[in-house]
């Protein structure tokens, strides 16, 4: 990649992270956690908030200082100076890669790019009458049984991630000892913690690249068959986030539209145990396999409160329509206790350091374009307004969802397809901490407190009145 045409970006980044400290520097710093004593105690409120599920080295998020960590290194230097390739192996491996590292998780993912026979069993389905994430889950379906020909019950050798493939999708490499299966193995990956067992075949790192290569490809099909064209080919010269583009809008990306795309995929790559990781490792932690728990993910993630919000927020720009419409546009927003997409978060009760890059970014792309200049206008009016109200009573600020729509728009992305470009990110996060938590395995099983009556005695259907009692 050209980085001088992108230095423009790093310096936007760089000085958005450099707000972020001035603006959070008052607040608390965190204490290093060590390992778990279970049982723990925690205070739980509804929909878990606040319990703690596991112990993780992957993702960390501050939401008082409004602060992200993949691995201990802050967002926004990753999003400064990393890829997303990078990411993936920083999140995947628990470090940074060595060139050597890097080349061959990038060879990994441009070989897992084809899914010829993944694509041609999705198109057997009228995909573009179907839900774009939908489809992906679909596909991801169509993806475990294209590429695993392995008994799913079959018992996996000790100490090996094995993965067994067709030569359609994943080309088999013969191993020098010769085994029935294709063992993949990094090199200098022996120092990390082999996984034991009875891991599933379809739930080792290639299974994970396969998936993160895989997602991106299914996304941008699906985004080609909805408006009318067939797939393109991935092109194996390009890095995954130029490729994405490439293969959803048929052009190639500049090198300023491909930075700022590998940068979105960073921002989006994890977050913690927000509900689609939580689903995808709920699934994973009944043994069943990857391809299952990340279809579990994109399944939460279809929801308007989780991923689904920056195609509300887009309509929401586009219904309020000029800056001077903002303010009685707002106020009746919050006469109806509305809530306004693209603001507050479970865990920030401080600006999302991930809308503090997008925003610059989406201005940056939104230049010489009238109407998307005028979108990003009517979203800064309303940041403005919605921060001076309900930033200071509720702590409620701009989260991920509120600029990445202006982003990906710009970007060529339709806004019904930005949903699964959430997902071709975050099926990073999802299959490192299914990864990690396969380590430790414990089944969920949270509790429900009853809280219904104990007496009841049987009647008879013939004695029953629809009356209450
Ligand atoms: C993502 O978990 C993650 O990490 C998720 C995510 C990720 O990377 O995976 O960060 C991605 O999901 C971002 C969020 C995208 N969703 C939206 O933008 C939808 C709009 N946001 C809200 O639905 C809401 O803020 C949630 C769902 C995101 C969080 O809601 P909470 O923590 O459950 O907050 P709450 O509903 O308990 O609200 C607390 C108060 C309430 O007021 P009171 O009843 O106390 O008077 O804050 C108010 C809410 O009404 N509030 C809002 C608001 N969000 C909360 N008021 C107006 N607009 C909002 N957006």
């Amino acid at each position: 990649m050209n980085h001088n045409k992108t230095k423009k970006i790093t310096d936007l980044v760089l000085k958005a992270g450099k707000t972020a400290l001035a603006e959070t520097n008052t607040k608390r710093e965190p204490e290093p956690t060590k390992s778990i004593n279970w049982p723990v105690d925690c205070v739980v409120g509804p929909g878990l908030e606040g319990a703690i599920a596991c112990e993780s080295k992957i993702g960390y998020v501050n939401g008082a200082k409004g602060w992200l960590l993949y691995g201990g290194y802050n967002i926004f230097d990753l999003c400064a100076y990393s890829s997303f390739e990078e990411v993936c192996y920083l999140l995947l491996y628990g470090k940074l890669p060595t060139t050597i590292q890097l080349a061959l998780l990038k060879n990994k993912l441009i070989k897992y790019r084809n899914n010829h026979q993944t694509l041609r069993a999705l198109m057997n389905f009228s995909v573009q009458e179907m839900n774009p994430m939908a489809a992906l889950r679909l596909g991801t379906n169509l993806m475990r049984n294209t590429t695993t020909d392995v008994n799913l019950e079959g018992y996996v050798p000790e100490n090996v991630e094995v993965i067994s493939a067709d030569e359609d999708s994943i080309p088999m490499e013969t191993q020098p000892l010769g085994q029935e299966h294709a063992i993949y193995e990094f090199p200098g990956e022996s120092d990390s913690k082999k996984v034991k067992g009875q891991v599933h075949p379809t739930t080792g790192i290639d299974c994970c690249l396969h998936l993160i290569s895989g997602i991106a490809v299914l996304s941008a099909a699906i985004l080609r068959l909805r408006n009318g064209y067939m797939p393109l080919e991935p092109d194996p010269e390009l890095s995954h986030a130029a490729n994405f583009i490439y293969m959803a809008t048929g052009r190639r990306p500049s090198p300023e539209e491909e930075r700022i795309m590998d940068i979105t995929l960073i921002l989006h790559a994890d977050h913690g145990m927000n509900a689609s990781t939580f689903a995808a490792m709920v699934v994973a932690s009944t043994l069943s396999d990857m391809y299952y728990s990340v279809g579990s993910g994109i399944a939460a993630l279809n929801g308007p409160l989780h991923g689904g919000a920056n195609e509300q927020v887009l309509k929401m720009l586009k219904e309020i329509d000029s800056v001077e419409n903002v303010k009685p546009w707002f106020a009746k927003a919050r006469a109806n206790k509305q809530k306004i997409m693209g603001f507050g978060h479970r865990v920030y009760k401080a600006y999302d350091p991930r809308a503090r890059v997008l925003a610059p970014l989406a201005k940056y792309l939104s230049k010489g374009n009238r109407k998307k200049s005028s979108l990003f206008a009517v979203a800064q009016e309303l940041e403005s307004q919605v921060i001076a109200t309900l930033g200071v009573e509720k702590r409620i600020f701009p989260n991920v969802d509120f600029y990445s729509g202006i982003v990906y728009s710009c970007l060529g992305i339709p806004p019904d397809m930005f949903t699964t470009l959430f997902a071709v990110s975050r099926v990073a996060g999802w299959t490192a901490r299914i990864q990690e938590y396969l380590r430790n395995n414990r089944i969920f099983r949270p509790r429900a407190r009853y809280i219904g009556p104990f007496d009841m005695h049987y009647v008879p259907i013939a004695r029953r009145s629809a009356k209450k009692k």
